[in-house]
C-alpha cells in the first residue's frame, strides 16, 4: 500500500523507535508555543478571513466561507411562507438532531413540556456520531473539577467565558453518571472502574471512552431514548429561518422539506438552536472529519435573527486526520492513539514536539514540519508519521485491537496494519471553537426565549478545545438548555408572527454595499448533488 518512499521513510522511523521511546520529547514553552501559532495555524492566515459588513458582529472577522453565508439573504425573500398557516405548534422546538439536540429534548420532555426535534437528515447524523476518543470528567481521586476547569482554560488560551466553563467541568461528573444510567457502555476495568486517559493538555487521566466510537455509543442512546419517550422527530427537514414575533422574541421556525421542497411553519414558545459545526465549508481547503450536514446553519439562523456570535474567528484543526490512503483523506485519526503511546515523527524519523502537546500546537508542529520539507509526499499533499506500532510495545500485544478497534478496521480495509506500521496523518478541519454567544443558562444574549447548545456556541472552550470536552458540552449545555427552555415556555406568550427581520438584514446587506444572488443557510456542503 505504501509507496517506495514512504517506505524508505518507515526504515528512518524504525530506525529511531528505541531511542525516541527513551526519551520522551520535552514540552515547548509557552513562548515557542506562541511563536509556532502564529507562524503556521491556520487563524493567523490573514487571507483565510475577510471582515463581516452586516449584524452585530459588523467590523469582525470570520473566515472567508462564513462571511459569504453572513453576507447572503435568506431563501425567503423570495420564496414567500404563510405564517397563518401553521403545521406544528410545540412548547420547545429543538433545531438538530445530535448529542446536544437530543440532550435538550429528552430534558426538555423530561420537564413535561411538548418537545419537538427538526433535523435536516436523519436524528444521530451529527458530529456527535463522529467523535472518537473520549468525553472528559473529573470524577476519580486524584481529579477535581478545579483541575479540569484550570487544564481547559490554559489550553483555550485564557479565553473561555469562566461562566460557561465552570458550568462545563462542575457539572461534568454527572454527565458521565447520567449516560451510564442512560446504558451507554464505558470502558471499565474488571472492578468496574471506568478505565480514563489522558488527552492534549489535560494533567489527569479523566477522558472516558467506548474504545474509539464513543460518540457513536452515545448518540445510540440518546437516540433511543428520544425514541422510546415518543419525542416527536422530525428527518430530512430543514430549519431555514427563525420566526419572530411583534415583541422581538422568536416564535418558531420556517422549516423546509428536503425531500419534497415545501415550506412548513413550526409554532414554538422557545427554541434550541442545536446545529452542531461547519467542517462542510472547508475553510481554507482544509478536508474535514465532519458529517456531512455540518454547514453552520445554526449560526446563520440566529446571526440574522439578531444574536450575536463570539469567537467566530476561530477553527480547530484536529492535528491528527489521515494524510493516506487518499480515500479517507481528512478522516479523523482520534488523538487517543497518541494517548496510548503513538508519538509524532517527521519523514527523518524524529520527534519532533510532545505528542500531547493542545491540538493548536500540535496542529502548527505538522504544518511547520510539512512546509519545512519534513513531511512525507503523499498524493495529495503530505504530512507526518504517527508510529502506531510504539502502541503494542507500550501496552502489550493486542491493545491497538482492544483499545481502538474501529481505527485498526479502518486502515486495514486499505492494507495497513497499524499495529506493525506507522500511519500518515495531516491536520483535518474539525471544530469550530466559536459560535453564537450565550450567557450561564444557554439563553441568547439578545434573544430571551432562543437558546444555543452544542458545537453552535462560542465561548465554552476559549480559543481552542481541548480533546473530550465537545462530547461533554453537548450533554452538559444541551440537558441545561432542555430545562430551561420548558421552564421559559410556560411564562412565555407569543405576539403575531413575522418574518421582518430578514427583510431588515436585506436592507442591511444592501446599504453595505453587498449584492448577493446567493442564500444561506447551506444546507448541504456545496458539492452536495441536488437531483430534484
Ligand atoms: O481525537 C478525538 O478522538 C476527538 C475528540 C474530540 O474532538 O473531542
Amino acid at each position: 500500500m505504501f509507496t517506495s518512499e514512504m517506505r524508505e521513510s518507515i526504515k528512518k522511523v524504525e530506525a529511531t523507535r528505541k531511542e525516541r521511546m527513551a526519551t520522551e520529547p520535552r514540552r515547548m514553552t509557552a513562548e515557542e508555543k506562541d511563536a509556532l501559532l502564529k507562524a503556521y495555524h491556520p487563524d493567523y492566515r490573514a487571507d483565510g478571513f475577510a471582515e463581516i459588513k452586516v449584524g452585530p458582529n459588523k467590523g469582525q472577522k470570520a473566515p472567508r466561507e462564513l462571511t459569504e453565508l453572513l453576507h447572503s439573504n435568506s431563501r425567503l425573500l423570495k420564496d414567500k411562507v404563510d405564517l397563518s398557516k401553521v403545521d406544528y405548534e410545540t412548547d420547545v422546538l429543538v433545531i438538530g438532531g445530535g448529542g446536544a439536540g437530543s440532550s435538550a429534548a429528552i430534558e426538555a420532555n423530561e420537564a413535561g413540556a411538548d418537545v419537538m426535534i427538526v433535523t435536516k437528515l436523519r436524528i444521530g447524523d451529527a458530529n456527535t456520531m463522529m467523535a472518537e476518543g473520549g468525553i472528559q470528567a473529573a470524577d476519580k481521586e486524584n481529579d477535581s473539577p478545579v483541575q479540569h476547569y484550570l487544564d481547559a482554560f490554559g489550553g483555550g488560551h485564557f479565553a473561555a467565558r469562566p461562566e460557561l466553563l465552570r458550568r462545563l467541568v462542575m457539572e461534568a461528573p454527572d454527565a458521565i453518571r447520567w449516560l451510564n444510567e442512560l446504558g451507554v457502555m464505558f470502558d471499565k476495568d474488571e472492578d468496574g472502574r471506568m478505565v480514563t486517559t489522558h488527552g492534549g493538555g489535560t494533567s489527569r487521566k479523566r477522558m472516558h471512552a467506548c474504545k474509539d466510537y464513543s460518540g457513536a455509543e452515545i448518540m445510540r442512546n440518546l437516540r433511543d431514548e428520544v425514541l422510546n419517550r415518543k419525542i416527536p422527530v422530525i428527518e430530512f427537514t430543514s430549519a431555514v429561518e427563525l420566526i419572530k414575533d411583534d415583541k422581538g422574541q422568536v416564535a418558531g421556525a420556517v422549516l423546509l422539506n428536503m425531500e419534497t421542497g415545501d415550506y412548513l411553519v413550526a409554532k414554538a414558545k422557545t427554541v434550541v438552536i442545536a446545529t452542531g459545526g461547519a467542517g462542510r465549508l472547508h475553510y481554507q481547503n482544509f478536508p474535514t472529519s465532519n458529517h456531512y450536514g455540518a454547514t453552520a446553519d445554526g449560526l446563520i439562523l440566529g446571526y440574522r435573527a439578531g444574536a450575536p456570535l463570539l469567537y467566530q474567528d476561530t477553527i480547530q484543526y484536529h492535528p491528527t486526520g489521515v494524510a493516506y490512503p487518499s480515500q479517507i483523506f481528512g478522516a479523523l485519526v482520534t488523538e487517543k492513539v497518541r494517548s496510548l503511546g503513538a508519538m509524532l515523527v517527521n519523514k527523518d524519523g524524529e520527534a519532533y514536539a510532545h505528542p500531547l502537546e493542545t491540538r493548536d500546537v500540535s496542529a502548527s508542529a505538522i504544518i511547520r514540519e510539512c512546509a519545512n520539507g519534513k513531511g512525507v509526499e503523499t498524493p495529495l499533499g503530505s504530512g507526518v508519521w504517527l508510529d502506531t506500532p510504539m502502541i503494542e510495545i507500550l501496552g502489550g500485544e493486542g491493545t491497538i485491537e482492544k483499545r481502538i478497534p474501529a481505527m485498526f478496521r479502518m486502515y486495514l480495509n486499505y492494507g495497513i496494519d497499524m499495529r506493525k506500521e506507522p500511519i500518515l496523518v495531516y491536520p483535518t478541519l474539525h471544530y469550530q471553537n466559536g459560535g453564537l454567544e450565550i450567557g450561564g443558562e444557554g439563553f441568547t444574549k439578545a434573544i430571551g426565549n432562543l437558546l444555543v447548545a452544542g458545537e453552535a456556541v462560542g465561548g465554552i472552550h476559549g480559543r481552542n478545545r481541548l480533546m473530550g470536552n465537545s462530547l461533554l458540552d453537548i450533554i452538559v449545555f444541551g440537558r441545561n438548555a432542555g430545562k430551561a427552555a420548558a421552564k421559559k415556555a410556560k411564562e412565555v406568550e407569543l405576539g403575531s408572527m413575522n418574518l421582518d427581520h430578514i427583510d431588515a438584514y436585506a436592507k442591511e446587506l444592501e446599504a453595505a454595499g453587498i449584492e448577493t444572488g446567493a442564500v444561506s443557510p447551506l444546507l448541504l456542503p456545496k458539492y452536495a448533488r441536488h437531483e430534484r
